[in-house]
């Protein structure tokens, strides 16, 4: 660990006082409501990046006086959110934007937001103006090496009011890309997992937007990202968060595996959501007979293996090379994850959520043995699987939602067309 470069003065400016500009934005039919239920307002970001080629999801989120836009990697598997930082960056890989440049916003060790956001192993608070340190790092071993500071994030809401709102972000000045990581790259990391440090939780805190936030993510690549409950769709299926056995994940279970009304796997599999992830993982035993299955109801006359392609472990070559997932979907069963506890609730995995076409026109498997890729015994829904449904991460009440939909664009767009305008004219991206 490289520390030596950093040069952020540690000097801890930022007051306790209130940093909001403009309303909370609570609708007033909610003010019989109990009082912490008195804000409902709801913040759309646009998505970009697809499963393949690219491998991420990004939204454009604008930090800092003036705002500077940033984009930032979709995370639900993890809670630090952090951006590439100029404080000078020792091991940034080339970003779309320039680095964030501190400027005497650093947090001191002493601040209760530091102890949520610091990685346990991290360095104790000797003295109570030492900066406060943050190390990450992700099942990719990537990690992220800095400071963690606090700067102000303008929030659109769909009404067209805004707000400003003082958050704690960690500013990376060490960055390990993973290998496996290709350009381009993003400028950081939105951490949205359920911990008391993501963006979401200290909007909650400060009682900006529900502790609610959705994505949805089009097979045509872009899609949106939500904070709030506005969007939320009355034919969502429900199911209870599980209690955090893997840190702050949202997981999901108990489910059985079925294709074609056969169970693949019976009962008691359980599956974390995590957009940080581009394809689905399947621990060991979940993955052999997955892939046994879907072998084994593959027509050899349509389709051949190409041991040969090394996009993903699994492809085949059809006939003809395919242009798109629609020229071979037809070819394979959709999965269905169904989960016991939650009468009808079910999961569908049509071929497009589990296969890619690649640029060789090849169609490979987009469910990989966890067990190798060192995950154990995870059950991990990737970006892949997450597609062209919305996808509810209802924090309030412990429980994930989906339900299908077009994510090509906002659900009631004419009703918020103004909107769009109103935040593109103001330095956020047309969705
Ligand atoms: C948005 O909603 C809030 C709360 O109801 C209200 O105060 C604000 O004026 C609304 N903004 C617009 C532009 O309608
Ligand atoms: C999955 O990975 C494990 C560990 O590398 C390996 O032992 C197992 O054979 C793999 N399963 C399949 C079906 O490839």
């Amino acid at each position: 660990m490289n520390r030596v470069c950093f040069s952020l003065i540690l000097v801890f400016l930022l007051s306790a006082a209130t940093f909001f500009q403009g309303s909370f934005c609570e609708s007033r039919k909610h003010r019989s409501s109990p009082a912490l239920n008195n804000f409902d307002c709801t913040s759309v970001f646009r998505i970009q990046g697809n499963v393949y080629p690219d491998g991420y999801f990004f939204a454009t989120l604008n930090i800092g006086e003036p705002p500077q836009p940033y984009h930032l990697d979709i995370d639900t598997g993890s809670d630090l959110t952090w951006v590439h930082c100029d404080a000078p960056c020792v091991n940034c890989p080339k970003s779309p934007h320039k680095p964030y440049k501190p400027r005497n916003n650093a947090l001191t060790c002493k601040d209760s937001m530091c102890t949520f956001l610091q990685h346990p192993l991290n360095y104790p608070c000797h003295n109570p103006s030492d900066q406060c340190d943050y190390e990450i790092e992700y099942a990719d071993h990537g990690s992220s090496l800095g400071v963690l500071v606090k700067d102000s994030f303008p929030l659109m809401f769909l009404n067209g009011s805004s707000t400003r709102a003082s958050l704690v972000f960690g500013c990376g000045y060490d960055q390990e890309i993973s290998s496996a990581t290709q350009a381009p790259f993003v400028d950081g990391v939105l951490g949205l997992a359920n911990g008391k440090s993501s963006i979401l939780s200290q909007l909650n805190d400060k009682k900006v937007t529900k502790n609610v936030f959705g994505h949805c993510l089009s097979g045509q690549g872009g899609g949106y990202l939500f904070f709030g409950d506005k969007l939320v769709p009355s034919g969502a299926v429900w199911v209870p968060m599980l209690k955090n056995k893997i840190g702050n994940h949202y997981s999901i279970g108990p489910a059985e595996l079925l294709s074609d009304g056969q169970n693949v796997v019976k009962g008691g599999l359980s599956f974390v959501l995590d957009s940080g992830s581009t394809y689905t993982y399947f621990s060991g035993q979940v993955y052999e007979a997955v892939l046994s299955t879907i072998k084994r109801n593959i027509d050899v006359k349509q389709l051949k293996s190409v041991p040969e392609d090394k996009t993903l472990p699994v492809c085949w070559k059809g006939v003809k090379p395919s242009k798109s997932i629609n020229d071979v979907k037809t070819l394979f069963k959709p999965l269905l994850l169904r989960f016991s506890k939650v009468k009808n609730a079910v999961m569908e995995m049509p071929p497009e959520t589990y296969l890619i076409v690649n640029k060789k026109g090849n169609v490979c498997l987009g469910i990989l043995n966890g067990t190798e890729a060192g995950l154990e015994n995870l059950n991990v829904l990737g970006d892949i699987t997450l597609l062209n449904k919305m996808t509810i991460y209802d924090n309030d009440k412990s429980q994930i939602g989906w339900a299908t939909a077009n994510c090509d664009r906002l659900p009631n767009a004419d009703r918020h067309r103004d909107i769009h305008f109103y935040q593109s004219e103001h330095g956020f991206d047309e969705l």
